[in-house]
């Protein structure tokens, strides 16, 4: 379950009203549960307790300080792809032995920072960057740790966007080319074959692809174990989580997270698919959840400006859109929108649509929503990940403030952006 729910005809975060936050920080305004955050952690750390595992948090998910100082706290690695998050981690008190640097476009400044940081691992995406990698180290006359990230060719039956694990794909090296790419690098200076990596995708809702790239590359993973000596694989990231919840009418809550038992996809379920593969291998399994730890651990509140009918349809315009939660845009993603004030069950056909000049900028499009009127304020469900961080100050509208709730405790993690913020790197200089 997640921490969202109506109690007294209003919606909680936790133990706190929505209306509250909004009464008090105004709108659009992030908030998100950290008890959803514990439980999502614990559930998935739990499900592989059986095997040597490690789970490192995709920062790229959402990297508010504050966030990652919880997982930190939980003993979370992390994994990331920039040198950007890679500060991020450190200024939350994570810890950089614990990371590791995923992404195909690593500066020469990322990875000298990585290694200076002594980064757990450099997750390399082609031999051009090895070779390169092995330079730097070179010359910082340090040793640089690497894991190439395998491409297994496999369909992950999501997205086209956030499919990454088909040969057409950018990322990684391709299965037959891989035995070589490790071979070429072990004879490069200052490089220690460190794992293997791998990630076929994101927002995945069925097991079997992950257990078709597993099963592909564990055998790869032990004979580069023998071989090499390598220590970890790590398996990726991309376990689905559910947006659409039950609209179910006649239930006690008119929205209710769908049943477990009919979730194509837990941890459980997960874990027991393919530990089998990988049990017997002797290496520390990674893990990369980004989705599965935020999606559901955070919502985007926005109030309701105007109702414009127009002749074929009806637009509830709202002060949030595509540049605070891009998704319904970029990945035809699907948002639950809930009031915040528990409806009473008159519904209607709307868009909901924010203030951004492009006719992409909706939240949906003729969906059946309780009513809503000007001046209340709705929640995009499960917006936890890939929301603030994939937001943009388009058309000159500050970011959105950001609210960690724990328990009875509401704590602003970061402020709305001023005007002042907006131009603060810019000058007037003719
Ligand atoms: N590891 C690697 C190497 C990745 O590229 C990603 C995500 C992850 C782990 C974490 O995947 P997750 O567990 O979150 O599925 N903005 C898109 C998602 C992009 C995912 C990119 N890579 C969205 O909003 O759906």
């Amino acid at each position: 379950m997640h921490s969202f729910h109506y109690s007294k005809g209003s919606l909680h975060c936790e133990n706190v009203s929505l209306s509250q936050l909004t009464a008090e920080h105004g709108t659009p305004l992030y908030v998100y549960s950290a008890e959803t955050f514990r439980d999502r952690f614990t559930k998935l750390d739990t499900a592989f307790e059986g095997i040597d595992h490690e789970l490192a948090y995709a920062v790229k998910a959402n990297s508010n300080l504050s966030v990652l100082r919880l997982l930190a706290g939980l003993g979370s690695g992390f994994d990331i792809v920039s040198g950007g998050e890679l500060y991020r981690v450190i200024k939350a008190g994570g810890d950089p032995a614990k990371c590791t640097f995923a992404g195909v476009g690593k500066t020469r400044a990322e990875i000298e920072y990585a290694l200076k940081e002594g980064i757990y691992s450099i997750n390399v995406e082609s031999e051009e960057e090895a070779a390169f990698i092995s330079e730097v180290a070179v010359e910082m006359d340090l040793t640089a740790p690497i894991a190439f990230r395998v491409n297994p060719n496999v369909d992950a039956k999501t997205h086209k966007y956030i499919s990454t694990g088909k040969s057409e794909n950018k990322f990684g090296i391709d299965f037959e080319f891989i035995r070589a790419a490790y071979e070429r690098a072990s004879s490069l200076p200052n490089l220690q074959l460190k794992g293997l990596q791998m990630h076929i995708g994101s927002q995945l809702t069925s097991v079997e692809p992950f257990v078709e790239a597993v099963k592909k590359a564990a055998p790869l993973a032990a004979e580069l174990k023998s071989k090499y000596g390598i220590e970890f694989f790590s398996i990726g990231g991309g376990i689905g989580i559910v947006y659409e919840e039950a609209l179910a009418s006649g239930k006690e809550a008119w929205w209710t997270e769908q049943d477990e038992a009919t979730r194509p996809l837990t941890p459980e379920r997960y874990a027991s698919a393919i530990i089998p593969s990988l049990q017997d291998l002797g290496l520390k399994i990674l893990l990369e959840p980004g989705r599965f730890i935020a999606g559901n651990a955070g919502v985007l509140l926005t109030e309701c400006l105007y109702e414009k009918k127009g002749s074929s349809k009806t637009f509830k315009i709202v002060d949030s859109g595509m540049h605070h939660l891009i998704r319904p845009a970029l990945y035809e993603g699907h948002h639950e929108i809930v009031p915040l004030i528990e409806p009473t069950g008159e519904m209607e056909s709307v868009d909901v649509v924010g203030p951004i000049c492009e006719s992409g900028d909706f939240f949906c499009q003729n969906r059946e929503l309780p009513r809503f009127s000007p001046g209340e304020a709705v929640a995009l469900m499960s917006a936890g990940a890939y929301g603030m961080v994939m937001a943009t100050t388009y058309n000159s509208h500050p970011l959105p403030a950001e609210i960690l709730v724990d328990g009875a405790e509401a704590k602003l993690v970061r402020k709305r952006q001023t005007f002042d913020d907006l131009i603060e790197a810019e000058e007037v200089s003719i």
